[in-house]
């Protein structure tokens, strides 16, 4: 039987949210409306709009409350940032008919802006890989950092992210004690998003659990992605993370054996 693939990341979000343990990491997610656009801004200050059905970054958009402060007299504006794009209205309804322009007819989610940590002035998130072991047990067997390029609102390779070490991103925010136990938690949240996907999808061999770390250390779930890159963890030093790595994806029957 093939591997499962989830590509709805509402209908992912709405099996997470099910899961008491899992609820507190999801931020709010809607669907997108000019409604839910006027609410959770005034509620967060700054969202995040993306495609339900897409990947490596492409259509995504982040909205903020903005307060011009070298024209007091202007009252607050709105930003819309896409790309390396930034656009500026005076109106919510402005701000509303330009996003419904990208959006078209397709489903659009809005969830609340994290703000992220960032290294060298550019944020990152990271990337966890939970894989079904040949015990049939699941395991989080990898994790990558993923520095956003300048001025960038998404950290994703293909939008032009770097990727580093979590270690060497963590190290200016967290004490080692600090980083034992977020590391520990992002451990432990990654097996239980795949056992709670796993209820409804059994044939769930894989996942990549995009996680964002904010300024209090709190981690959020962005996306679950159930066809995850495996290459990125081959450059890890640690040689044994990716041997693992290749051994389960062999066994579930992602990659051949090179046998
Ligand atoms: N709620 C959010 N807050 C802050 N940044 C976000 C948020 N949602 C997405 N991003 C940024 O956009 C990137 C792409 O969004 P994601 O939901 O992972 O969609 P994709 O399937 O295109 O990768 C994320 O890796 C992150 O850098
Ligand atoms: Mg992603």
């Amino acid at each position: 039987m093939a591997i499962q693939r989830i590509a709805s990341k509402w209908e992912k979000t709405v099996i997470l949210r099910q899961n008491e343990l899992i609820r507190p990491y999801i931020p709010d997610t809607r669907k997108y409306s000019a409604e839910h656009l006027g609410e959770m801004l005034n509620t967060y200050g700054v969202v995040f709009i993306k495609p339900d059905c897409g990947t490596y970054g492409i259509g995504v958009m982040s909205a903020e409350l903005w307060h011009n402060e070298l024209d007091a007299g202007a009252g607050h504006q709105y930003k819309l940032r896409h790309g390396i794009q930034t656009e500026l209205f005076s109106s919510l309804e402005e701000l509303h008919a330009s996003i419904s322009s990208h959006i078209g007819k397709r489903l659009y989610l809005i969830q609340t802006g994290i703000r992220m940590l960032t290294f060298r002035r550019s944020k990152f998130d990271i990337r966890a890989l939970v894989q079904k072991t040949p015990l049939k047990t699941w395991e989080t067997t990898g994790f990558i950092g993923r520095l956003a390029a300048p001025q960038k609102i998404i950290t994703n390779y293909r939008g032009g992210g770097t990727i580093m070490t979590i270690e060497s991103l963590f190290a200016p925010h967290l004490t080692p004690r600090q980083f034992t136990s977020v590391y520990k938690e992002m451990k432990v949240l990654g097996v239980r998003v795949a056992a709670q996907l796993a209820r409804r999808f059994p044939n769930l061999k894989e996942i990549g659990l995009d996680l964002a770390i904010d300024e209090q250390h709190r981690i959020w779930i962005l996306e679950v992605n159930t066809l995850p890159a495996l290459f990125p963890f081959k450059h890890l030093t640690d040689k044994e993370i990716y041997k693992k790595i290749r051994r389960y994806a062999v066994h579930y029957g992602r990659l051949k054996s090179k046998k």
